[in-house]
């Protein structure tokens, strides 16, 4: 079967499962180049291991260069207490898997390492996603476009979305009382 395969010069999918296109979501994902069953292990999440420091220092200078490109990607993975991956390197296909509020795949890590792993049975062609898990710390920053009828229009892990809802709801009233206060001016004409 001919595919869209997207991998750039120096990039390689270590999967058999999977390879790269391009994704109607955002950017590069991941699709199933055949039916991939429930719990198979897809890929492996790799990349530099890095201790929390170096961790911050790295996602601070992500922020930096979002601000000034709007380019907000996030690749930095927790590995556990004391250690992240970030899997900015390009031998990383895993670091292209989207979000999803309603995912078919999900991440655990099992003696350091981080694996992706199908929660369903997943059809040839499908895209793969899973959940971020991200917390609420920046969510305006991170508008979801999943599609999926769960969405919840940001990324977050699930057990923030209580909260989410709430924060959404408080923007809203905030934002209808504001315009009901400060009507926009008409572009009506004066007569002379
Ligand atoms: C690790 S990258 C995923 C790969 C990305 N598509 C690419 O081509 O580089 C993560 C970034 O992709 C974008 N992204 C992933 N899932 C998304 C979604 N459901 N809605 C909107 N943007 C998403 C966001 O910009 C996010 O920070
Ligand atoms: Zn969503």
């Amino acid at each position: 079967m001919k595919t869209d395969n997207a991998l750039l010069p120096g990039e390689r999918c270590r999967s058999k499962w999977c390879e790269v296109r391009r994704s109607g979501i955002h950017g590069r994902g991941l699709f199933a180049k055949k039916r991939i069953p429930q719990g198979t292990p897809i890929i492996e999440y790799i990349g530099d291991r890095i201790d929390k420091e170096e961790s911050n220092r790295r996602g601070w200078a992500r922020i930096a260069y979002a601000k000034e490109t709007g380019d907000a990607a996030v690749y930095i993975f927790t590995l556990n207490d004391h250690h992240d991956i970030d899997g900015n390197v390009p031998q990383n296909s895993a670091r292209l898997i989207n979000h999803s509020c309603d995912p078919n795949c999900e991440s655990y890590i099992e003696e350091d390492r981080i694996w992706i792993a199908a929660l369903r049975d997943i059809e040839e062609g499908e895209e793969l996603f899973y959940n971020y898990g991200f917390d609420l710390e920046s969510w305006r920053e991170h508008p979801c476009r999943c599609g999926s009828p769960r969405c919840v229009g940001y990324i977050a892990g699930e057990e923030y979305w209580p909260e989410l809802k709430k924060r959404i709801a408080r923007r809203e009233v905030r934002a209808k009382t504001k315009a009901a206060a400060d009507p926009k001016p008409t572009n009506r004409r004066r007569s002379a």
